[in-house]
């Protein structure tokens, strides 16, 4: 098996952890191998300076659930698990969340009547895995601690850039569909092309995706867009025919139509700008969905209006409510939904509401809706401008600085308007004499104006001071209505 002396491992991180852990399959006569995510990492430039991954996958030769126990033991590890019928088994020491499988020497499939925990070698497990750059292994034991393993010339392949199975593809993706999602995955986080053979499987394979659970699709679509440039994933998804058991609803953004000198854009790729603008700035994933789905109801919309063009009323409300389905079909959180539904309902509001005559009750309800989430629907509203004409990009950006300078100034005055007087009604009573009633309240709220109108500043000493100042006027004021009221 081609192996790589080249490689100097002893500057890797959690060298010395891992070298306990060699010792420890030593003891147990176990063969133990580093594979996967840890493994890839360190050959992709793009991980470098990056947080160093704190999972670990290990291929075990001998029966991995022993080797896990042992590890347990001799680590002082906890929170042992045991997936018996994959031969695999977790175990977390010291920080570190360790995943073993017995090596394997034929395929995951439920029916197969082979024994699924069955002594294979290290070559034919790695070729039961996904993607050369994903067949890498190194040794743990003393006599090949540090030596790297590359059956599949899986480096070369993290080289060039491409992701490729190291089987015949469609073997690979019989295996586990799941596969054709992460080759989409592993090509857009990683910049990767996906070699043109594997493609061709993905796309005949298309339709296996159905057999997966929607929790399986939807990690692995919530990854994708986790891409500094998710766009180049959903673009993927497309040109592999995988959208229609992925997200049907984009396939009908895309296209022009044109009537009577009127087109409107391309929703489809007015979508993935936003998307990449979205993402541009913030790693939020929900919003980063949001941004995707944002004009999902415009094709169900779409209106033609003689003199004005074409039209798409109430796709801002139709939107959120079609994410009932999605999220539903998706298994999405009710947190995520909800909060993906109201940026959805609410991206049309700050353009609406940037003239000058806008009330301070407009955009006050702004601020209710969108609670806590308003900051994140001004990254969706600048990110959903995506003209290509410099001078509406212009006129845009400054209605919208209007509409955030607006919610700002009701704000500022909202919160004046909620400050209470530091002499509390209590207090007016013991130093006026009076009992409950109205004028304790004038009193209050003379104190309050004289705070607002900047006569006395907001503090207690100077309000009770205030209070001793006008009391006698609003008492001897409050006698003579009253001795009127008699007459
Ligand atoms: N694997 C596979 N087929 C799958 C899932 C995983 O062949 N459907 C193999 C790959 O060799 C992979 C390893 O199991 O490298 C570990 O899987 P996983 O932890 O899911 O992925 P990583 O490669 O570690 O990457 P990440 O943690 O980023 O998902």
């Amino acid at each position: 098996m081609k192996t790589i002396s080249s490689v100097d491992v002893s500057n890797w991180p959690y060298q010395d952890f891992l070298q306990r852990l060699g010792r420890v399959a030593d003891e147990g006569q176990f063969d133990v191998y580093v594979v996967g995510g840890y493994l890839r990492d360190r050959f992709v430039a793009q991980t470098e300076g990056k947080t160093v991954r704190k999972d670990i996958d290990f291929v075990v030769l001998e029966d991995a659930l022993k080797f896990a126990q042992l590890v347990k033991e001799e680590l002082h590890g906890h929170g042992l698990v045991v997936y018996r019928q994959f031969g695999a088994a977790m175990v977390e020491v010291e920080g570190f969340k360790l995943e073993f499988v017995t090596a394997r020497t034929e395929s995951y499939e439920a029916n197969s009547r082979k024994p699924s925990v069955q002594k294979a070698d290290l070559y034919s497990d790695l070729s039961r895995r996904d993607f050369t750059i994903n067949t890498l292994a190194m040794g743990l034991n003393a006599r090949n601690f540090g030596v790297v393993y590359d059956p599949f010339d899986g480096l070369s392949d993290i080289r060039k850039k491409l992701i490729r199975t190291p089987l015949e593809p469609s073997v690979t993706f019989k295996d586990d569909p799941l596969r054709i999602l992460r080759a989409v995955r592993f090509a857009t986080l990683l910049g990767f092309d996906i070699e043109e053979k594997t493609r061709r499987a993905i796309r005949e394979m298309a339709p296996r995706l159905e057999i997966l659970s929607w929790e399986r699709i939807r990690d692995e679509f919530l990854k994708i867009l986790g891409a500094e440039k998710p766009s180049r994933g959903i673009r993927l998804l497309d040109e592999l025919g995988l959208l229609p058991y992925v997200f049907p609803e984009l396939l009908d953004l895309k296209g022009v139509e044109q009537r009577k000198g009127y087109h409107h854009k391309d929703v489809f790729v007015h979508t993935l700008r936003v998307l990449d603008n979205v993402a541009a700035k913030t790693d939020k994933i929900p919003l980063r969905f949001a941004a995707l789905v944002h004009d999902i109801a415009k094709p169900r919309t779409k209106a033609f209006k003689e003199g004005v063009g074409w039209t798409f009323h109430g796709h801002d409300e139709i939107g959120a409510r079609m994410m009932e389905k999605i999220a539903r079909r998706m298994r999405l959180s009710n947190e995520f939904k909800k909060y993906v539904q109201k940026l959805v309902r609410l991206h049309l509001r700050p353009i609406f509401l940037s003239t000058d005559e806008v009330t301070d009750s407009a955009i006050r309800r702004l601020i209710v809706q969108a609670g806590d989430d308003l900051d994140d629907l001004f990254i969706l509203c600048r990110a959903d401008i995506t003209s290509g004409n410099p001078e509406k990009v212009r006129r845009h950006l400054a209605n919208f600085d209007f509409v955030v300078r607006r919610v700002q100034e009701v704000r500022e005055k909202d919160e004046l308007r909620a400050f209470q007087s530091p002499v509390r009604g209590d207090e007016i009573m013991a130093l006026t004499g009076l009992k409950p009633g109205p004028l304790v309240g004038k009193l209050k709220k003379a104190i309050e104006e004289a705070i607002l109108e900047g006569i006395i500043p907001n503090d207690h000493d100077a309000a009770r001071d205030y209070l001793l100042q006008i009391k006698d006027r609003f008492l001897q004021e409050d006698n003579r209505l009253r001795s009127e009221k008699k007459k």
